[in-house]
């Protein structure tokens, strides 16, 4: 599977002909200014939660491409007064798309929309078919509640983790959250966009391998085979 780095916690990937686009927030990051919005193809939008730095696109992509948007109830229940499709979801719950099965799993976080809208609770997305199985964790902190993945879900193949801390998990419990969800290969979002966020790569990638995991850490724009 391709999938490509937007920068941030935004993400595309082709699976099963549909192309899911995670997190759009491209055009207000100055470190994403080499990707034109309007080129991306997305039939699926699937947002973790509600804040702009996960959902500034995802808007203007829905409706360049009349795309569905998977997220909370309230999340999907904003964009539909903004006349984009959607798929509500909570919790615990999982749907047969037509390019695989979401279950919509737990995040620690908060969740507002950027005008204010209550968005519902923060989550992640565990996605599979029968050859693969990624997670998608949104922001969210280190939670016990990770080791429920492995348990419900198919064995992982990769997982796209935040790592930069101050708002989310740092890459040293994201190394822990690895283990929880035993899955050694891991692609990191959510470092460097901003100050507050910046991290050693290095040293970020030297904490996962210490635990036999490795750490991908895309450029923006770059596509990653996995
Ligand atoms: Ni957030
Ligand atoms: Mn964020």
């Amino acid at each position: 599977m391709k999938v490509t780095y937007y920068g941030h916690s935004s993400f595309h990937l082709e699976m099963n002909g549909k192309n899911l686009v995670f997190d759009p927030f491209i055009s207000p990051n100055p470190k994403a200014s080499g990707i034109d919005v309007d080129k991306i193809k997305a039939d699926y939008l699937l947002i973790s939660h509600g804040h702009e730095d996960h959902v500034a696109d995802a808007e203007k992509i829905g409706k360049n491409n009349s795309a569905t948007v998977i997220s909370s109830f309230e999340i999907v229940s904003w964009f539909e007064g903004k006349s984009l499709k959607g798929h509500p979801m909570n919790h615990g719950g999982k749907w047969k798309f037509d390019f695989g099965t979401v279950k919509y799993v737990y995040a620690t976080h908060s969740s507002v929309l950027p005008d204010g809208t209550y968005g519902g609770n923060p989550g992640g997305f565990v996605i599979w078919d029968e050859n693969l199985c990624f997670y998608f964790a949104g922001d969210t902190a280190l939670t016990m509640d990770m080791k429920l993945i492995p348990a419900t879900c198919p064995k992982l193949d990769f997982a796209i983790l935040p790592i930069g801390d101050n708002f989310t998990m740092g890459y040293e419990d994201a190394a822990i959250a690895a283990e929880f969800i035993e899955c050694d290969t891991i692609i990191g979002c959510h470092f460097d966009t901003f100050p507050y966020v910046e991290i050693d790569h290095e040293a970020a990638k030297k904490v996962f391998a210490g635990r036999g995991k490795r750490l991908i850490l895309p450029a923006v724009g770059e596509t990653v085979t996995i």
